[in-house]
């Protein structure tokens, strides 16, 4: 082993099997009066194949972070990498092309185009990288989220869980080396909330997966090998092998705390 720096993009090797990781990341927006502190020196580790739940209250920053470790938006001051490859290294193009090969988003809303069906917005990352999808892992993917018959249609004729899953799978598809998922199962029954929960668990465990998952459910929060906690945009706690009883324990003593602003 040699501690050469490998160029980006060539490889994207990991170091000591960090998936990624932040350190000291803060952001805010806004300034004067309006100014809001998002992120206030978060520093966390994401390992490869780890599951790991996000929780905190709605505006403790949870996207914020989710958004700034994927590369899709800017931050104040501290630094965030993917693997080794430190993202304040890269230009834009440079940027582009890691978040391309090498993170998974699902988003808040779920992003989908309009125009393509359900099957073409799950590949189309992959297309756009000019990359031919492993259609064993594809196969898997789409028969996991249950689109079944429905894959021709366009998001607008499909529900919105049926929308969620296609997100999921449009971000396992390419088999990212990490994937961050904002309450990917906020728009899911339960059934189809569980589904989903057990692939994305299923993916770390058994394919080396790596798993970012914000979610303010502790029954979700159960299927992660972890849970951390944020709080006015700081790291508060975190919870090994998480079970829901546990997890809402911990958010109830949150709640009895007495707030000091
Ligand atoms: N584009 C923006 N402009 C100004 N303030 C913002 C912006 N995005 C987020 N914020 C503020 O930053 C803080 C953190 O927001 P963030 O969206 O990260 O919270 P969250 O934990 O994801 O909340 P939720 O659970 O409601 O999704 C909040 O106070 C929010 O109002
Ligand atoms: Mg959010």
């Amino acid at each position: 082993m040699t501690a050469e720096p490998l160029a980006p993009h060539t490889l994207y090797p990991t170091a000591g099997g960090i998936a990624a990781a932040t350190s000291d990341l803060s952001k805010a927006y806004g300034s004067g009066d309006t100014r809001v502190v998002a992120l206030d020196g978060v520093g966390i580790t994401f390992r490869e194949g780890e599951f790991t739940a996000i929780m905190g209250p709605s505006g403790s920053g949870k996207s914020t972070l989710m958004h700034c470790a994927a590369g899709l938006d800017s931050f104040d001051s501290g630094s965030v990498r993917i693997g080794t490859t430190e993202l304040s290294t890269l230009n834009d193009r440079q940027l582009t092309q890691l978040r391309r090969d090498r993170i998974g988003f699902v988003f808040q809303a779920f992003n989908l185009l309009p125009t393509l069906s359900a099957l073409e917005n799950i590949t189309l990352p992959m297309t756009l990288a000019g990359r031919r999808p492993d259609q064993q892992w594809l196969d898997r993917v789409v028969a996991m989220v249950g689109l079944g018959d429905r894959l021709g249609h366009r998001p607008a004729q499909l529900s919105g869980g049926q929308q969620q899953r296609v997100a999921v799978a449009r971000a396992l598809a390419s088999r990212p080396a990490i994937v961050f998922a904002d309450e990917p199962t906020g728009n899911l029954d339960s059934r189809a909330g569980a589904e989903v929960l057990g692939f994305l668990r299923d993916s770390a465990r058994e394919l080396g997966q790596s798993v970012v998952m914000v979610t303010h459910d502790p029954v979700a929060a159960g299927y992660a090998d972890r849970a951390v906690f944020l709080a006015d945009g700081r790291l508060v706690d975190e919870m090994a092998r998480p079970t829901p009883e546990r997890v809402l324990d911990l958010m109830k003593g949150f709640d009895a705390r007495p707030r000091t602003s």
